[in-house]
């Protein structure tokens, strides 16, 4: 009886295929199956999907509606370098008051990276072999520390992990094997976001097996739901939380609460805020921040003219070149307005995906190689127009930003190979910077190139900056732990004055230098 209503609620909405197999399931099966088709609210994802696929047709006239950012809400980590301590003694200050949470993003599928565990689990091969999560855990002790040593006082930074159906299990476990990096439990809290069944271009729902709906998470935005649901924004209130800090898991030079930003977040008043990084190639595919009808947005590469994304400024920077990397301040108050007002306001995106699915003819599970089908997602910087004070933070890519997205591959861009050499990189010019230097086998100095971020000599930071290489042109191996900087400071005494050899790894038990205790 419950079987024919089921089937009468499916058909009526197009569904009806997703009994295709009833027939051939054991009782298991068909109680899985039914509970999960129970659950779905077909008229529901009907309105979602049809209006995210309007919008994926493209805003209309964006190109002539866009405003770049007003100077008044811009600060640069290079261009306002003298401000940076000041910004980062207020963010410290508010860390030391336990006001300060880290919200992070690691609900995704990393489809493009193929690996069957959540992202954070990855090790990219650094000479230590520490996962994603390890090294922003240790970013987290590190500043818990100095915000301590700064003021005198105990503290905690919170950590709110978001994962989905696919990822929440083995995070959690990875955790618990790992005694939480350090970190206390109770402060390392897991709540899980959303899923959307996956649909075929013809808004057909698919199947992942028989038994089962193709299911995804629903868009990294589905953190606003997802927080409303376990009750998170309670649990920062009751922790006296001020400020957020929310980042994607898979930016392996990530600085997690990263005091400067909050600083600066706190001195303009803003109730939301996105840290960037200087697009300088029109036809890189990333979103932009900027105002469109006055309102602040992210407006993606693909949504606008290449004649638009080429317009530059009298000083010659692209007009439109706040690229946006997902690391975004926001206070508590506003992500409860978030919460309970705007979220339903927000509307689904389409993502065109490699879907795998049950052929309805033959049965078989079918791995398509182009995409196939769409996924419903909502995104995080949505909110973005309704914050009162909204501001933007640049820093530099070579200092803050490298994705994990894709395998390794030749010539790869955003793979575990460009990652481990991205942190490396920074971590010598680090070692540089506290006085330190390397020599190759022949004890000859290895030459430091400056490094003039995006061939702009203004942007240089008053902090000597080089990029080393060695003869095969890659970066020196060299890393740092967390837990010995957070962002290159003390280090003199470990380096100063000093000539290593590549590897060189610096860590809580001191300086490990190839050939000397083998690393
Ligand atoms: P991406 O959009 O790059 O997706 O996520 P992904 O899952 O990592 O990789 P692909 O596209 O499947 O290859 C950017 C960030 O948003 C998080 C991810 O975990 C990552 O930190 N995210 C994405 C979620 O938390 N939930 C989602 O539903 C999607």
């Amino acid at each position: 009886m419950a079987f024919e209503a089921l089937r009468r609620r499916l058909e009526a909405a197009g569904q009806g295929h997703l009994l295709r197999f009833w027939a051939e399931l054991g009782e298991a099966e068909r109680r899985a199956l039914g509970e999960q088709l129970q659950g779905l609210d077909c008229a529901a994802l009907r309105g979602c999907s049809s209006s995210a696929l309007e919008e994926a047709g493209g805003r209309p006239g964006l190109d002539g509606r866009m405003e770049p950012l007003p100077r008044a809400v811009l600060g640069s980590a290079t261009r306002d370098a003298e401000r940076l301590p000041e910004w980062e003694r207020a963010g410290l200050h508010q860390i030391s008051q336990s006001k300060v949470a880290v919200l992070l993003l690691a609900g995704g599928q990393g489809t493009r990276l193929g690996v069957p565990y959540p992202k954070g689990m990855y090790d990219v091969g650094l000479p230590s072999h520490k996962t994603l999560f390890q090294i922003q855990a240790e970013r987290i002790l590190k500043l818990q520390q100095l915000a301590e040593e700064q003021h005198g006082t105990k503290c905690v930074i919170p950590w709110y992990i978001m994962t989905s159906g696919r990822t929440m299990e083995s995070t959690k476990e990875f955790f618990l094997k790992h005694n939480y990096f350090g970190l206390k439990q109770e402060n390392v809290i897991f709540f899980q976001q959303g899923m959307l069944p996956a649909m075929g271009f013809d808004g057909k729902i698919l199947l992942e097996e028989k038994s089962k709906v193709a299911m995804a998470p629903d868009g990294n935005g589905g953190l606003y739901r997802a927080l409303g649901a376990h009750g998170i924004v309670e649990d920062m209130e009751r922790r006296g939380i001020w400020s957020i800090h929310m980042y994607c898991v898979d930016n392996i030079l990530v600085k997690v609460a990263d005091p400067r930003f909050i600083g600066f977040c706190i001195e303009k008043g803003a109730e939301c805020g996105a840290k960037v990084v200087e697009k300088t190639n029109p036809m890189e595919p990333v979103g932009v921040v900027c105002r469109v009808d006055g309102m602040y947005q992210v407006v993606e590469y693909s949504e606008i003219s290449l004649a638009t994304a080429q317009k530059r400024s009298p000083d010659g920077r692209l007009l439109f070149n706040a690229g946006n990397i997902a690391n975004h301040y926001l206070t508590v108050p506003f992500l409860r307005a978030v919460v309970d007002i705007y979220e339903p306001q927000l509307k689904h995106h389409v993502a065109q995906k490699k879907i795998p699915y049950v052929d309805l003819t033959t049965g078989q599970l079918v791995k398509p190689d182009k995409p196939n089908g769409i996924k419903m997602e909502k995104f995080v910087f949505d909110i973005f127009p309704f914050a009162k004070q909204f501001v933007v933070y640049e820093v530099l890519r070579e200092d803050e930003f490298s994705p994990l997205k894709n395998a390794d591959s030749q010539n790869g861009k955003d793979d575990p190979t460009a990652a481990r050499h991205a942190l490396m990189s920074l971590h010598h010019c680090w070692v540089l910077n506290a006085g330190g230097h390397f020599v190759d086998e022949n004890g000859t100095r290895i030459p430091v190139i400056p490094r003039i971020p995006n061939g702009r000599p203004d942007a240089i930071p008053a902090d000597v900056h080089c990029t080393l290489k060695d003869a095969n042109d890659l970066p020196v191996q060299c890393e740092i732990s967390p837990l010995v900087s957070y962002g290159g400071e003390g280090l003199e005494k470990y380096v100063e004055n000093k000539e290593f050899h590549a590897p060189l790894i610096i860590d809580e038990n001191g300086v490990h230098e190839w050939g000397k205790n083998n690393v």
